[in-house]
């Protein structure tokens, strides 16, 4: 079996890695299991990826648990995928703390059932000075909607006099995201074989690296986020720039 190295020869990891989990309900119809099967061992691919990125020493982790989009799937898929999250908020999240792990949610809140809204705040609150690793849940996410918003937000600032249009910058926009305070992903990965990045940190995402893997998300291990960091290494990120 091949041996992969996490030192990455003294590069140092990507400091915001994002991933579109997808491909559960493929995973789950190859072992003729229900959906909720393969959502089921997605959220403990969620688990093993929250550890590989800790041990590998990647600062923030972003995780696309359910968009905006998401609502229109059947009602039972849709109170399996709640259920799992209010499993993981309220079961794992002394682990969570335990392990220096710093937990937001991004996306709408309204339109989460209340419990759900409540476990988020505690958790939240409870692990807010935690340094380890930030992990970012997705829930309710859109990345159109959280722009259009902070268009709103910062329109009705400059309506109150708060603000000048020429006072609108890269900062002030990017401090009227879900994300503010966190700094843009370096990586982006997409599992399951698909190439989109299904209204997922469109703003943010600018200048990521973008990684499609074939691998379901219930198979995405330590050792192939491994790989996908070394594809990410071997980019020549110019932001703009000409190449040497
Ligand atoms: C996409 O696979 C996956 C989702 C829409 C949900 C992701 C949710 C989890 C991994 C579990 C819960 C998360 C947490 C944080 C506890 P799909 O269903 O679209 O797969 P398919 O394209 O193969 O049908």
């Amino acid at each position: 079996m091949e041996v992969v190295s996490d030192t990455f020869e003294d590069l140092p990891p990507p400091v915001h890695v994002a991933i579109i989990m997808d491909g559960n309900g493929r995973w789950a119809k190859a072992r003729g299991l229900p959906r909720v099967a393969g959502h089921k061992r997605g959220a403990e691919a969620v688990r093993t990826a929250v550890e590989s990125c800790k041990s590998i020493g990647i600062k923030y982790l972003t995780l696309y648990a359910f968009s905006s989009e998401n609502w229109k799937r059947p009602a039972t898929e849709v109170d399996d995928l709640m259920g799992l999250l209010r499993h993981y908020l309220s079961r794992e999240i002394k682990q969570l703390d335990k392990s220096g792990v710093c937990l937001r949610c991004i996306g709408e809140r309204e339109g989460l059932a209340k419990d759900i809204i409540r476990l988020i705040e505690d958790a939240e609150e409870k692990t807010r000075h935690n340094t380890e690793l930030t992990l970012q849940i997705a829930v309710n996410y859109g990345g159109q909607n959280e722009i259009l918003n902070a268009c709103r937000s910062i329109a009705r600032e400059v309506a109150d006099g708060k603000l000048s249009v020429d006072g609108i910058d890269d900062d002030t926009f990017t401090s009227h995201l879900h994300t503010a305070g966190v700094p843009d992903p370096d990586l982006l990965i997409r599992t399951s074989g698909e190439k989109r990045l299904s209204n997922f940190l469109l703003w943010q995402s600018a200048y990521a690296e973008l990684v499609f893997v074939d691998t379901l998300w219930p198979d995405f291990s330590k050792d192939e986020l491994i790989r996908v960091i070394d594809e990410f290494h071997s980019r020549d990120r110019r932001y703009g720039n000409s190449s040497g």
